[in-house]
């Protein structure tokens, strides 16, 4: 895949999708997207706070404005179709420094759009750049266990259950403050293997 710089805005980008910096008018959309009620059983606790979202966008304008984009070891990027620019959904990438040792992705999108390959697009395109662009030597991610659909697309991704999972998700609901289990899913880069 591509990176194409527009203006000041770095993208990456699939064949359907684009994945840009944030802009002001984004604010609006998140704090919907998070809101959706199909949504609220899957949202964490700490991201149920509308107000928090106009400040997260406002933040992460900020940041990217501060720092070039190879040099953001925190990707927080709007996800937006090619073909209408609509905004449906988020993507976070934290410790992608180049060699880190691990990286975690995370992700929000639209109920509205959900169901038709978007999420599992987008997050193929954000592990290979972790991998190819950053060596990063894994990428992992969280999620409700309850949270089927997002359980999918980690294996559609090629991601595996961490080992303990049994006790490891308990840790990580006491680690979100939630009563619910949460899985964590990884993926090795094989980029640096042999
Ligand atoms: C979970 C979510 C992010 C997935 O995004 P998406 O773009 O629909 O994902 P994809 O289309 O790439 O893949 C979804 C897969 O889950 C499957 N799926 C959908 N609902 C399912 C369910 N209830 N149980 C099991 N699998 C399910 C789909 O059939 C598809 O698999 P397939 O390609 O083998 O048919 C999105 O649907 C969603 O629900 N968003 C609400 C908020 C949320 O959950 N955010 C993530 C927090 S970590």
């Amino acid at each position: 895949m591509e990176r194409v710089q527009v203006s000041d805005t770095v993208l990456l980008q699939t064949s359907r999708l684009l994945l840009r910096d944030f802009r002001e008018q984004d604010s609006e959309r998140i704090i919907e997207y998070f809101g959706e009620s199909e949504a609220q059983s899957n949202v964490l606790r700490n991201q149920r706070r509308p107000e928090q979202w106009a400040s997260y966008v406002t933040r992460a304008m900020q940041y990217a404005s501060r720092i070039p984009f190879g040099s953001r070891p925190y990707l927080a990027l709007a996800v937006v179709l090619r073909d209408t620019q609509e905004l449906i959904g988020m993507y976070s990438l934290w410790d992608a420094q180049p060699k880190s040792d691990r990286a975690r992705v995370g992700w929000h999108y639209s109920r509205r759009f959900s169901g038709v390959g978007y999420a599992t697009e987008a997050s193929r395109e954000m592990i290979r750049f972790a991998f190819a662009e950053r060596r990063v030597a894994q990428v992992y991610a969280d999620c409700f266990e309850s949270n089927a659909a997002n359980v999918r697309v980690f294996a559609k991704l090629g991601m595996r259950p961490s080992p303990c999972l049994p006790l490891l998700k308990w840790l990580l609901a006491i680690k979100y403050l939630e009563r619910k289990p949460i899985v964590r899913y990884t993926i090795e880069n094989q980029l640096l293997t042999g």
